[in-house]
């Protein structure tokens, strides 16, 4: 697991009783052990999830409650990562400009790293909880703040954390699909490519992820920005391993139906994704067993943490939306999370995709048109496909092709495209590069549909 391209940054270095269940869980997926939820099935989220193909499943630490035995012994039982909470954003480890403050980090590390668990660096640039020295700056002696936080902090943690938040948080929410206004992003908008860039250098075994909230349903408009900032990324090379969804689910803000899609999409860009502070507002069992299983069915989906573990240790926890009630006990979301990670990835078609796509034949154009459209078949992989279409007969044309549900369009090239409103439709018109066009769909399970050309016409 130490190849950059297939996901944790090493195997996590079990405790001793999960290294034993992590082999059951292994057993279970070489099927050598058939039936889930057996005496054989790990007994805790994180060995569970370790036995799912090295996933992690992590909980947020606050440094403060190490000393009360109650929340460590739940800790050190279940998890097998952990995101400090508070005590390495920058106001924590930069309290002074140049005048570093790693303490309480240092103890949650130790913690941590002492019990064989993983650690998530969170957060080196954000627009919020900076130390009053930087809220005051601006313009490039902020850049180079930023920049020197980024060294400092990722250099005193190398070798220690396997992933970073290197930025967080850092598009409006709303419709709009830009930028969130900081004085960050008033540095300049390739503030976050500087920033990853000075991470690699200051740690280069550390993955390194985009971390956001509102970023769950598919069709948002800050999902798609996000989606094609880091497409942009690994286009031009720009050091990015994983996009983090940070999974804050509220009653406005609620689990979408389109969160695999979210999840396979970013994935097909070539990151893994981490659903990174997961609570959901009184925690239905239901919500909790979807996020586990979509997670489970998209291979770069590495692992879940939770934001904190017991409801009073919330940030809201008058929601009561963690796993464990506020005495510790287990409540019925714990119980459907470790049978869904018992239970392993749930259907999602074959993984060895047909050697020979389906060919579909162009269609002739309703009557009006004078132009025809025919498709190509692309490259196939296990969870996507890609699709050409050339148009005939006309420059100033207009194609529609429909999309089977659940399959969905992930990334289009070389035209204009608009979707219908449930996404199943799509128009496309020429943007000026030519007669041929394509798109990537993520099949969501479905294999075997491909698009079908509904019409040709011009204008
Ligand atoms: O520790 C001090 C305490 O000494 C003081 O008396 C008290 C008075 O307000 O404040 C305490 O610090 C608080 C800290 O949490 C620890 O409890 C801060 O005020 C409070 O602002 C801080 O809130 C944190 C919040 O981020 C700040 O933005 C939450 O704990 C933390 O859970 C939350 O986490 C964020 C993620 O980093 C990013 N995504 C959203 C998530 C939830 O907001």
């Amino acid at each position: 697991m130490s190849d950059r391209s297939t996901g944790a940054a090493t195997w996590p270095r079990l405790k001793r009783p999960a290294l034993v269940v992590a082999a059951v869980g292994l057993l279970f997926a070489a099927g050598v052990v058939a039936l889930p939820g057996t005496a054989g099935a790990a007994t805790t989220l994180g060995a569970s999830a370790a036995a799912r193909d090295g996933r992690f499943f992590g909980t947020a630490v606050a440094a403060g409650k190490l000393s009360d035995s109650a929340y460590t012994t739940i800790l050190d039982r279940e998890f097998n990562a952990v995101t400090p909470e508070n005590e390495m954003k920058i106001d924590a480890t930069e309290p002074q400009q140049n005048q570093f403050s790693y303490a309480n980090a240092d103890r949650i590390v130790a913690h941590a790293r002492g019990l064989g668990m993983q650690v998530r660096g969170h957060t080196l640039a954000w627009h919020s909880q900076q130390p009053g020295w930087m809220q005051n700056m601006s313009g490039s002696a902020l850049r180079q703040a930023m920049l020197n936080h980024v060294t400092q902090v990722a250099t005193h943690f190398r070798g220690q954390v396997a992933w970073w938040d290197v930025v967080n948080e850092a598009f409006a929410d709303g419709s709009s699909g830009a930028r969130r206004d900081s004085n960050l992003q008033r540095t300049g908008n390739d503030w976050i490519e500087a920033a990853f860039t000075a991470a690699r250098a200051a740690d280069p075994n550390a993955k390194l992820c985009y971390n956001d909230y509102n970023t769950d349903n598919w069709t948002a408009a800050k999902t798609q920005a996000v989606y094609r900032m880091v497409q942009d990324f690994k286009n031009r090379g720009v050091p990015i391993d994983c996009v983090g969804l940070q999974s804050h689910f509220t009653g406005g803000s609620s689990y979408p139906s389109n969160y695999r899609t979210t999840l396979s999409s970013f994935a097909a860009l070539g990151v893994d994704v981490h659903i990174t502070e997961l609570d959901i507002t009184n925690a239905p069992a239901t919500a909790y067993t979807s996020v586990t299983n979509d997670c489970l069915a998209v291979a770069r989906c590495r692992g879940i943490t939770v934001w904190g573990i017991r409801d009073s240790d919330s940030w809201r926890s008058g929601e009561s939306p963690l796993l464990f009630t506020s005495s510790g006990g287990k409540k019925a979301a714990y119980t459907s999370v470790l049978t869904a990670l018992n239970n392993g990835a749930p259907p999602t078609g074959p993984t060895t995709p047909p050697t020979t796509p389906p060919t579909v034949p162009p269609t002739t154009p309703p009557g009006g048109g004078s132009c025809t459209a025919s498709i190509t078949p692309g490259t196939v992989w296990a969870d996507r496909y890609n699709t050409t279409v050339t148009v005939t007969g006309s420059t100033t044309w207009t194609v529609t092709i429909d999309i089977t549900a659940p399959q969905k369009v992930s990334t289009t090239w070389n035209g204009t495209f608009t979707w219908s409103n449930n996404g199943n439709t799509m128009t496309i018109k020429p943007n000026g590069s030519g007669n041929t066009f394509g798109f990537t769909t993520m099949t969501n399970g479905n294999t075997t549909a491909r698009p079908r050309i509904t019409a040709c016409t011009t204008s």
